[in-house]
């Protein structure tokens, strides 16, 4: 059977960590939080320190913590093993993400980027030599952005590597784009608080030769920074990556 480790035993985490005991498809070695108070989480043990020899055997190391921690961790994990990061807004870091790709490919192991709380990374990704115009904007309630605006408040509007910057926790969505897409300087972000809603929203317009795709999800906001569908679509990505026998979407 599969082996795997999660960092950041959170909401996506936790949803992750159910589903692989529900179905069976991998054995949870170890959570890796140290801000837990929990010594398990559904019996898997909970740990506060990481050496390197732990990812050893291990065949998927999933990140749900912080963008930190992909920064901390993803390349050494990668000298032993497969890493899925939910943090993405860790990439507008270019170094990072050249050393990350480097690491991967000289120890011959995989990256796996969830698309997380939007769809259609995988088209994005296909149709974006001929992309040239990708915009994406964000309307979310105040108190998940962390602030507490009683009006409509347009928070940024530029790059999307400068929004990734200034709201690490709330953007992932854009740093996905930009990735799959054109990039961290030439994709377009626009950050919104509206406290009359209780949604994440995201609207995503991709326009280049031939091609002009607009897409909008919007999923109930339940608190903290994760949306009532990214917990479904983490696990969804989860199963894939494990593999196994029947229909898949690719
Ligand atoms: N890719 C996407 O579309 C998408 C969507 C939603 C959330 N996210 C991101 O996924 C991550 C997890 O989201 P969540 O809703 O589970 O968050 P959460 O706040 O529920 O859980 C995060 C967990 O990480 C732990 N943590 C904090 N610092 C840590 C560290 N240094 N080392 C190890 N663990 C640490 C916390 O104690 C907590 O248990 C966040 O970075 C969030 O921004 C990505």
């Amino acid at each position: 059977m599969k082996k795997i480790a999660f960092l950041g035993g959170g909401k996506i985490g936790r949803s992750m960590m159910s589903h692989v005991q529900e179905n069976g498809k991998a054995q949870v070695a170890f959570v890796y939080d140290p801000f837990l108070k929990d010594a398990d989480i559904n019996g898997v043990p909970v740990v506060s320190e990481i050496r390197d020899e732990m990812f050893e055997e291990l065949d998927l190391v999933v990140e749900c913590a912080n963008a930190d921690v992909v920064a901390q961790f993803i390349a050494r994990a990668l000298k032993y093993t497969n890493f899925m990061p939910f943090s993405m807004t860790a990439f507008r870091d270019d170094a990072l993400r050249d050393s990350a790709k480097a690491a991967a490919e000289q120890h011959g192991h995989m990256i796996y980027l969830p698309h997380g709380a939007i769809l259609g990374l995988d088209g994005i990704f296909d149709g974006r030599s001929e992309l040239t115009e990708v915009t994406v904007e964000t309307i979310k309630s105040p108190a998940s952005l962390g602030r507490a605006d009683t009006e409509y408040t347009v928070l940024y509007e530029g790059p999307t590597r400068k929004a990734t910057e200034l709201y690490p926790r709330n953007v992932n969505v854009h740093a996905a784009i930009a990735l799959a897409g054109i990039g961290f300087d030439k994709t377009h972000s626009k950050i919104i608080a509206d406290p009359s809603v209780n949604t994440n929203t995201h609207l995503i317009h991709l326009v280049g030769k031939g091609i002009d795709f607009t897409i909008r999800v919007s999923s109930f906001s339940e608190g903290g920074v994760t949306g009532k569908y990214t917990p479904l679509s983490a696990c969804g990505s989860l199963d894939r990556v494990l593999g196994g026998s029947g229909f898949q979407f690719v």
